[in-house]
Formats: C-alpha cells, sequence, structure tokens
C-alpha cells in the first residue's frame, strides 16, 4: 500500500470520518501502517482532523504549484516568463542569484514548494513550509542607480498589497518599508538582495514570501502574537496561482510605470496603502531608538518622521514597532 491508496479511500469518503480499522481492512496493512502514512501526508500538507471514535477525515489537500500549470495561466509580458520550479530548496534567494549570475534575463522566476532555510530581513529566517505559502525569488534588471534599490522594494509592497486586497478582500496595509499586515500581524514579507557594479545596479534579486494556507500550527509558538495567513485571517484557503498570476500582472505594471515615470506615482499609491503613517511608534534606528510619527514617504525611500519636539527626521534603515497607544 502506499500513500495514494490511503488518499483514494478518503477521497472516496469526503467530507466524512473513516475508521482506522476500516482503512486497515481495506487496504489489508495494520492500523500503525495507516498512522505512519497519515503522519507522512501532514507533513506533505495534508490536514486531517483525528477522532479517537471515529477515525480520520481528510480536510485539506495541498495545491501544489505545478510549473506547467502555473505557466498556462499567466498572463503577463515578461515576469514569470521563465519559470524554475522546484520541490524543495533552501532559500529560492541563493538559485536566483546563481541564474542572475548566468545571465537569466530580467523576470526570471524561482518557485519552491518549501524551503528548509528561508531567509527574512535583518538576518531573521522565514517560516516556509511544505504546499501551503507561495516562496518565491524574481530577477531584477532595472536601469538606475543603486540608491534607487529601496524605492523597488516598496513598489514591490505596493503590487502585493494592491493584488492581496483585491483577491481576498482583507484589510490588508503595508508597515514602512514593507512588511504586509492584516488585523496587525504579518502575512507577508520582502527581501530585495542586489549586486552593483561601478554604483549601477548589475541585478536585484527580489525574494518575496506570502504565507497563504498555513495554519496557526505551522507556526512556532513565539510568532503567534505577530505572524498570521491568509487562510486564518480570511476563514478559508486560497488558491496559489490565482494569488501569483495577479500579483506578477500588478507588479509588472507598477514597475513599467517606474521606469518610464519614476517613483512619485508609487509613493502616492504607497502612502495610501500606509498603516503607519499618523500614527506614534518607536523606531530602532542603528543610530538608536526613536519615538515618533511617521508623516510621509520621501523618493529616496525614507520615513519622514515627527519626533516629540516637532522637529522632523528622515529615517532610511530601521526596525518599526507596534503603534504606542497615546489616549
Ligand atoms: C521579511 O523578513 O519580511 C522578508 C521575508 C522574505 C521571505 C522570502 S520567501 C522567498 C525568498 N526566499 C527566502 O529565503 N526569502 C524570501
Amino acid at each position: 500500500m502506499n500513500s495514494e491508496t490511503l488518499l483514494e479511500v478518503f477521497r472516496q469518503n469526503r467530507d466524512q470520518y473513516v475508521s482506522g480499522a476500516l482503512m486497515s481492512q481495506k487496504l489489508n496493512v495494520s492500523r500503525t501502517a495507516i498512522w505512519k502514512h497519515i503522519k507522512k501526508l501532514e507533513a506533505a500538507g495534508y490536514e486531517f482532523e483525528a477522532s479517537t471514535k471515529l477515525g480520520y477525515r481528510l480536510l485539506v489537500e495541498p495545491d501544489p504549484i505545478i510549473g506547467e500549470q502555473l505557466r498556462d495561466r499567466l498572463t503577463t509580458v515578461r515576469f514569470g516568463k521563465q519559470l524554475v520550479c522546484f520541490e524543495e530548496v533552501k532559500s529560492t534567494q541563493d538559485l536566483a542569484r546563481t541564474l542572475a549570475e548566468e545571465g537569466a534575463p530580467e523576470g526570471t522566476l524561482v518557485i519552491a514548494e518549501k524551503q528548509t532555510g528561508g531567509r527574512g530581513r535583518m538576518g531573521r529566517g522565514w517560516v516556509s513550509p511544505q504546499g501551503k505559502g507561495i516562496w518565491m525569488s524574481m530577477i531584477m534588471r532595472p536601469e538606475v542607480p543603486i540608491h534607487c534599490a529601496p524605492q523597488l522594494t516598496l513598489l514591490t509592497a505596493v503590487a502585493l498589497c494592491r493584488s492581496l486586497k483585491r483577491i481576498t478582500s482583507l484589510p490588508i496595509g503595508i508597515k514602512w518599508p514593507n512588511d504586509l499586515l492584516v488585523n496587525g500581524k504579518k502575512i507577508s514579507g520582502i527581501l530585495l538582495e542586489s549586486a552593483a557594479e561601478d554604483e549601477r545596479l548589475k541585478y536585484i534579486i527580489a525574494g518575496i514570501g506570502i504565507s497563504v494556507n498555513l495554519t496557526e500550527s505551522d507556526y512556532p509558538e513565539e510568532l503567534l502574537s505577530k505572524a498570521t495567513s491568509l487562510r486564518i485571517a480570511g476563514g478559508h484557503s486560497f488558491d496559489r496561482t490565482v494569488i501569483i498570476n495577479e500579483f506578477l500582472k500588478e507588479w509588472e505594471q507598477l514597475y513599467d510605470l517606474f521606469q518610464q515615470e519614476g517613483f512619485s506615482s508609487i509613493l502616492s499609491l504607497w502612502e495610501s496603502l500606509s498603516v503607519s503613517i499618523g500614527k506614534t511608534v518607536m523606531l530602532n534606528t542603528p543610530q538608536g531608538e526613536l519615538i515618533g510619527v511617521p508623516v510621509g514617504l520621501e523618493e529616496s525611500g525614507a520615513i519622514r518622521v515627527r519626533r516629540e519636539d516637532g522637529s522632523e527626521v528622515a529615517i532610511f534603515s530601521a526596525e518599526m514597532g507596534e503603534p504606542i497607544d497615546r489616549r
């Protein structure tokens, strides 16, 4: 017996509990063997409900991002047209960088079902379980000076926020610089890593992590107060292929606008989606801590913050804390 045979039994009994006794009788294996297969399926993204009296019920089957299926559904011109899909990688960032060094064109997209060493900003890790999220990195080769790289991070956050809001109808906003939050919890992160030569960008690897169908048990305890997924927030799972296509379309359009007209229209879009502006926050900057109210975004990508004494300062890099209640 293999896991596929077991799955067939569950599929034939959709929405119903199947007892361990019935399964072992039907498949002619021990109940321990059944349990082992269930554990294996759970590790691959399947979800079951277990009842001591009734047995198991199949709740969720993972939806694999099958390369060919995604390729057929993509309606972009360049973004994602060169598509490289993996089952399991350490980090899609590393593979995209290797491809970029080998000369892969702009828009080349690396996607993995699972990352074993997903990277976040500030040296942190990124929870990337099998089949539950969108873990991908895209090669960009913009014709802009190196100091414009932060603008591309903000542009990416705007594209992601707009497409996710449209698909999910959830109240998603951007926390400076590029975290996407729903009800104060993070659902997505963006990591831009660049390579430059003589003050010009050689390429950028834009890493996007979207926590789509993760459940609470996918997160370590300490992250549960800070992180969530579209499924937890929305109450049902979402089709990852639809999200990837919608996001890539939006991203490509904004990127073209940026190349033609510069950053100003992206800046206004970012400000309209921001959940940081107007709230008192603590900022942990390389120069020390600062309490103030973000009042707007600058062309450079820095956030303009009004300090408690009324003076304003531009912050280029910082960790922004939760809003502080000043009532
Ligand atoms: C953050 O800390 O907010 C950024 C998280 C970026 C995670 C994505 S998942 C795909 C790509 N590969 C990685 O290792 N990291 C990025």
